[in-house]
């Protein structure tokens, strides 16, 4: 075993520190106060290969691996969660589906747009009345002639009102449950289709989240993604790409509340001396370095299954429910350490707990990841 990071993953490191500090760093609290969606930092994140990091160079991606993937996102984390959530969406939920399940044609058409970042995309499974129960869709796919006609709402899409290209789950055959759903590729403009934002969230203000309203929205045939009836399939490898980014930006925002309470218990003197210099500070410090190391590594440990294409469902549930919930636990002993001052916005940290609230719950909640880890222990299902 190589704990060792190769030449490139350094490189994707320093160069994506530089960039987070520099472009993405500096405008959070702004963006996150006027709910600003970063169009400008995408913009220049494109031409540096950023947006489709683990996307092969041949579809315009930068061809980076699974674990220089995950360094590139905690960076990026570690700066603001919200344009991390608006990369997790874009990269892993929509570009790697497209990679795993789209033809020929499609990888060809639109893996460099999205890429690029041409344009971006997005991942509407969730509905009003569909949450944890993914199974259960409600919006439907009719097929006439060479088209597909869907009708139904998707709720709570990230990038829902940026994106041109949605990947929309629908059911086909209500009587075949989930082995009748199925996934299309549905571009912005195809009449039937619109969006509405959601304002007003607790957190990661400054990434868009969205309705996306179907309404006899006919979609050509040739946009079918897999099969009809592996549309299933299709989200659950797809939440393996995304609940690995939301882990890995998990880690970055455990490494940012460590570096915000290391930098501020140093400097706050209390007692005549620095609070970093009492051990019930140093206890919490402690635990945030703790968990974001445990977290890094069961990261990393899913990216090492990726890299070698085995099965890492489990070791990416393990990764999502351990990141998520110490990089909350760190957001509040970060607001602990700065007392009353990480009760307000003139420190970051009381955002990165508002941030980190929300990564128990979108990409499958915390109850869930646990239930595929117990099945997988037990044997026994709690979903039937
Ligand atoms: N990859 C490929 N196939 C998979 C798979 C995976 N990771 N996991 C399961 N499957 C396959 C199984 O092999 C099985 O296939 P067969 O029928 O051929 O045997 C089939 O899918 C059914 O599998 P399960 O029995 O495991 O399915 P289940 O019904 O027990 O799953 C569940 C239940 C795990 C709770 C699942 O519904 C789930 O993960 N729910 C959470 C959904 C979620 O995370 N939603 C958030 C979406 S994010 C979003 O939409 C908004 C956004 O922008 C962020």
């Amino acid at each position: 075993m190589d704990f060792d990071l190769t030449d490139e993953q350094k490189a994707i490191r320093e160069l994506a520190r530089r960039f987070a500090d520099e472009e993405i760093a500096p405008s959070a609290k702004e963006r996150d106060e006027k709910e600003i969606f970063p169009d400008e930092i995408l913009k220049k994140m494109g031409p540096l290969g950023f947006l489709g990091g683990p996307i092969p160079k041949e579809y315009g991606g930068a061809g980076l691996d699974y674990i220089a993937h995950a360094i590139l996102t905690e960076e990026v984390g570690r700066a603001c969660s919200s344009v991390r959530t608006t990369l997790s969406v874009h990269i892993s939920l929509a570009q790697l589906t497209i990679l795993k399940w789209g033809s020929e044609a499609q990888k060809k058409h639109w893996l460099p747009r999205l890429a690029s970042g041409e344009i971006l995309g997005c991942f509407g499974l969730t509905e009003p009345d569909t949450g944890s129960d993914a199974a259960n869709q409600k919006t439907t796919a009719l097929k006439k002639g060479d088209r597909w006609i869907l009708n139904g709402a998707k709720m709570w899409i990230s990038n829902a009102g940026k994106a041109e290209l949605a990947i929309i789950f629908a059911q086909t055959d209500k009587s075949k449950g989930a082995k009748g759903l199925a996934a299309f590729l549905v571009e912005r403009n195809t009449p039937g289709y619109s969006t509405r934002d959601i304002h007003g969230k607790l957190g990661m203000r400054s990434s868009n989240t969205g309705e996306i309203i179907l309404e006899d929205c006919a979609v050509p045939a040739a946009n079918l993604l897999g099969e009809v009836g592996q549309g299933f399939k299709v989200a659950m490898s797809g939440l393996d790409h995304g609940r690995y980014s939301v882990a890995a930006g998990s880690v970055g925002l455990i490494q940012a509340c460590r570096e915000a309470s290391v930098a501020y218990a140093k400097e706050r003197v209390q007692f005549g001396k620095p609070i970093a210099g009492f051990q019930l500070v140093q206890e919490m410090i402690a635990r945030m370095r703790v968990s974001e190391d445990a977290a890094r590594l069961l990261v990393y440990q899913a990216g090492h299954l990726k890299n070698r294409g085995r099965p890492d469902t489990i070791a990416t549930c393990i990764a999502k429910y351990f990141s998520t919930e110490a990089a909350q636990q760190a957001a509040m002993d970060a607001i602990q350490v700065h007392g009353g001052y990480g009760y307000s916005n003139e420190y970051p940290v009381e955002r990165y707990l508002r941030d980190a609230r929300v990564a128990t719950l979108y990409e499958g909640t915390s109850q869930i990841q646990q239930l595929i880890i117990g099945r997988h222990e037990t044997g026994i299902s709690a979903f039937v």
